[in-house]
């Protein structure tokens, strides 16, 4: 039988219960969050129980990772709910920081709290520069095109929390597919000891892929949210009945993205799924991802398409 839920906010408690654990001789999961945990949480969480036998979810609205103007500030937080979501789900233990353990040195009057990076030099007013992790490349496309700066702040939170945790494995959701792959990267170049480990997307009865920022959209814009989704099936079909130029298929995404009401098509492209470049031709795999505003809510999703591919 699984012991009660622990709550920690310190990186001192969380290292003392992972070190009990890892004497009791039990493997340590780890599934890092921004809470507004949802049904896509719960299906990491539950894998990582079946594959671990000591579950950490991290609760933490990184600022690191995002730009002034971005939500911050109305990211939902709902502690007490997500608990008991990981609780039934099978963790054993949250770990909660606030921004002050998380980061000694950021500025807290700013919003978001902000570090001062030295290339971006900083007065005297600004914020002390921190340690941090950049993926060059492969942060540089698409998602950390659109927002830069953001997949430093993810790179450089993540391997914090595997330096804290120490987990044995490490659970990240399909959806952020470009967010997978800079962690992957970062955990091959740096020789991180551990297993990172993808989770499928968890959808919406119609199709939209769950995000805690599903939340922001309106009863209307909801009803056209799934379009990423029918855009990325659209293509899949294609690929299915035998099309391969990837030009094509980028257009009948846009298509659908764009005939969609109140959707600001953002990108929608034919990507190898490790790096991220564009592919003109699907042979073998490609990954298929798109992103789009419905007003000032961004939404993105992906999918794997294969020469062989088939509808799920
Ligand atoms: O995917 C998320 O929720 C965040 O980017 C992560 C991985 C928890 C880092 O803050």
């Amino acid at each position: 039988m699984k012991n009660a839920l622990i709550t920690v906010a310190t990186i001192n408690e969380l290292r003392q219960k992972v070190s009990s654990a890892r004497a009791r001789k039990e493997s340590i999961g780890l599934v890092p969050t921004m809470g507004a945990l949802h049904e896509g949480h719960a299906s990491l969480i539950r894998q990582a129980a079946e594959e671990c036998r000591f579950v950490v979810v991290s609760i933490f609205v990184n600022p690191m990772q995002f730009r002034p103007g971005e939500d911050f500030e109305r990211y939902p937080r709902m502690l007490e709910q997500d608990c008991e979501l990981a609780a039934r789900n099978g963790a054993a233990l949250i770990f909660a920081p606030n921004v002050a353990e998380m980061y000694p040195a950021i500025n807290p009057s700013l919003s978001p709290p902000t570090l001062t990076l030295p290339h971006q030099g900083g007065g005297k007013e600004s914020a002390p520069v921190t340690t941090y992790v950049e993926v060059p490349g492969l942060s540089d496309s698409f998602e950390g095109k659109a927002r830069p700066g953001h997949f430093r702040g993810v790179a450089t939170v993540v391997l914090k929390l595997f330096n804290q945790a120490q987990p044995d494995r490490a659970y990240f959701g399909q959806k952020d597919a470009q967010q997978l792959a800079v962690v992957r990267k970062m955990v091959r170049d740096l020789n991180v000891p551990v297993e990172v480990v993808a989770c499928p997307t968890v959808r919406e009865a119609d199709g939209l892929a769950m995000s805690s920022r599903n939340i922001y959209l309106s009863p209307e814009q909801r009803q056209h949210a799934n379009a990423l989704y029918r855009a990325l099936m659209q293509a899949k079909e294609r690929v299915q009945a035998g099309e391969r130029d990837a030009v094509l298929l980028r257009a009948t995404m846009a298509e659908i993205l764009d005939e969609t009401p109140g959707c600001q098509r953002e990108y929608a492209e034919l990507v190898n799924p490790s790096t991220f470049a564009v592919v003109e031709r699907i042979e073998g795999e490609a990954l298929a991802v798109v992103a789009a505003r419905f007003g000032s809510t961004r939404l993105i999703d992906n999918t794997m398409l294969t020469s062989e591919t088939s509808i799920v």
